[in-house]
């Protein structure tokens, strides 16, 4: 578990409002807050409770835990991919030892990752602490497709802590317990193949590595002509995600795509492209990009009974036969007298499968049981026009790690100057936008430094002012934390009313008037050169 400082924070801010410019601003979906904890019965029907595990081995010697694959790597292509015993094998056929005492180590055993708790005093209930932030908008599907005014696609997204009792977090942002996660679940039909936004994005080359066949750089639009990605709708959300991380400042060149073997995915999942990007621990997961089908949805629906669905309206009226129970009055009539009406209007809603067959169906009618015999119904074949047909939507989900994009942020932005470190973050990224120094903190050049920061501030930037130390050292201190400009109050501003304006990067300054500073860090922010400055 880790905090972030004030720095840390705003650049986590950063990253996180830019994702729901692209998802919530930019594609439409709705963003939701749903609670961290929720009860025992949407984890066992999500299938976490039984299903979501790692494996672990212990050291018999000092006890130390690790992830039983990781210790496999190296040992296999994929060790993700192999059972508890075939696991054990490699292990024990490579003579794999404690990492750190060379101790023996336990055979793998599963351990699920879910952190339980307990809601209430007294007989209290079981919960969990969510392990994805999906689970919540898959609960909330039927406010969301209202909301959307019951059309699909609609798309919910979640901002928000996920929490997995890791067995060997020891790669700092890169596996934490508690994390942040930016989810996003598009519900689709079912039938769902073609992306309207597609066509704009198609010619975008990007860097797979299928599960089948040799890696690959190709076009969106070969990707789904050779159905190396399935369809159009994973095929755009892959380029969201691209264009998310090179918006943010990840290096292009150090990300790729890489397909989930078939039995590398999770329980739910039924095809899966990670975003990996390359860092000094190597190639390492930032975001999943999962179709998980009806898998979630029909999973709540079968446990809780809730109807999850969308309703698809035909083009026109379809006439459908279907079987359906029909009681039969003469009958009951004499069995049940007065009650036969409710009880005829019961049995006629039960599906006819639940029913044939049977030589006795039992039926709970205003908490009484009624016993009812074969011979009291008969199932019947119906001609019926519908408007149209109820259906579990799909779902495509791109699931985010800010704290893992986050880190490589900061690879990928880590320079060396001189004697010191310059962040060279994107400037929306930034946490400090803008560095205001006096060239001395007298004369009146420091009140004009002040009201210089404060049209950037109110200008929605954070500008940190700076009047200790020689100017050389405010741009260094400037430098390492990212800022992409620094603006300088000297005696020519007294005079003329302009102030210098160094780009972080290429450490050249131009003067611009004092009034238009703003405007020029707005500029220099969005990815301008000082050239764009020219005229203010
Ligand atoms: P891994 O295989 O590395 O454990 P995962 O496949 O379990 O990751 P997902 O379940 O797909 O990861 O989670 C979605 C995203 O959440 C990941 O791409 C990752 O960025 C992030 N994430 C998952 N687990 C952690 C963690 N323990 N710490 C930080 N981020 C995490
Ligand atoms: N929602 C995807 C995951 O966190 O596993």
């Amino acid at each position: 578990m880790y905090d972030y400082g004030p720095l840390g924070a705003a650049l986590k801010n950063n990253m996180e409002n830019h994702w729901r410019r692209l998802y919530v601003l930019g594609e439409g979906f709705l963003e939701i807050s749903c609670p961290i904890i929720a009860p025992e019965p949407v984890f066992k029907a999500s299938g976490h409770l039984d299903a979501f595990a790692d494996m672990y081995v212990e050291c018999l010697k000092c006890h130390e835990s690790y992830r039983a694959d990781h210790l496999a790597e190296g040992l296999h292509d994929n060790p993700a991919t192999l059972k508890e015993d075939e696991l054990g094998e490699l292990l024990n056929d490579n003579d794999v030892k404690c990492p750190s005492c060379k101790g023996d180590l336990t055979a793998p055993r599963k351990f699920n990752l879910m952190f339980k708790t307990s809601v209430g005093a007294g007989v209290s209930k079981p919960g969990y602490l969510r392990p994805e932030t999906a689970q919540g908008m898959f609960v909330n599907f039927s406010q969301v497709y209202r909301h959307a005014r019951e059309k699909l696609p609609v798309g919910a997204v979640q901002i928000g802590k996920a929490f997995r009792n890791e067995i060997s977090p020891r790669q700092g942002l890169l596996r934490l317990r508690e994390f942040h996660q930016m989810e996003a679940e598009l519900f689709v039909h079912p039938e769902n193949k073609s992306w309207p936004r597609f066509s704009a994005v198609k010619d975008t080359k990007l860097p797979l590595v299928p599960n089948s066949g040799p890696p690959r750089v190709m076009t969106l639009a070969e990707a789904v002509d050779q159905n190396v990605i399935v369809n159009e709708t994973l095929a755009y959300f892959i380029y969201l995600t691209y264009k998310y991380a090179c918006d943010i400042g990840l290096d292009p060149s150090r990300l790729r795509f890489r397909q989930h073997e078939k039995d590398e995915m999770a329980h739910y999942a039924s095809d899966c492209w990670d975003m990996e990007a390359e860092l000094s621990f190597g190639w390492i997961e930032m975001v999943g990009i999962a179709d998980r089908g009806c898998y979630d949805l029909q999973a709540h629906i079968n446990h809780s009974g809730s109807e999850l669905m969308a309703f698809e309206l035909f083009d026109e009226a379809k006439e459908v036969e279907e079987e359906v129970v029909r009681a039969r009055f003469d009958v009951m009539g004499k069995l049940f007298k007065g009650e036969t009406k409710k009880i005829a209007d019961a049995l006629s809603k039960l599906p006819a499968e639940s029913v044939k067959g049977k030589a006795e169906v039992s039926l709970d009618i205003d908490g009484q049981t009624y016993k009812i015999s074969s011979d009291c119904f008969e199932i019947i074949m119906r001609k019926e026009k519908v408007s149209g047909r109820k259906l579990v939507p799909h779902v495509i989900e791109p699931s985010y790690g800010v704290d893992r994009m986050l880190y490589s942020l900061l690879e990928h932005s880590y320079t060396k100057k001189d004697d010191y470190i310059v962040l060279r973050f994107n400037g929306r990224m930034a946490p400090v936008k803008a560095g205001v120094f006096p060239l001395m903190a007298r004369d009146g050049l420091d009140s004009i430094a002040v009201e210089v920061q404060d049209s950037i501030t109110f200008a929605g930037m954070t500008a940190y002012y700076d009047d200790s130390g020689s100017i050389g050292r405010r741009y260094a201190r400037m430098d390492e934390i990212g800022a992409p400009c620094c603006v300088t109050v000297d005696y020519e501003t007294k005079a003329n009313g302009t102030v210098t304006i160094r780009d972080r990067d290429s450490a050249n300054q131009v003067r611009i008037k004092k009034e238009n500073v703003a405007v020029a860090v707005a500029r220099i922010v969005s990815g301008a050169g000082l050239e764009a400055l020219e005229g203010l």
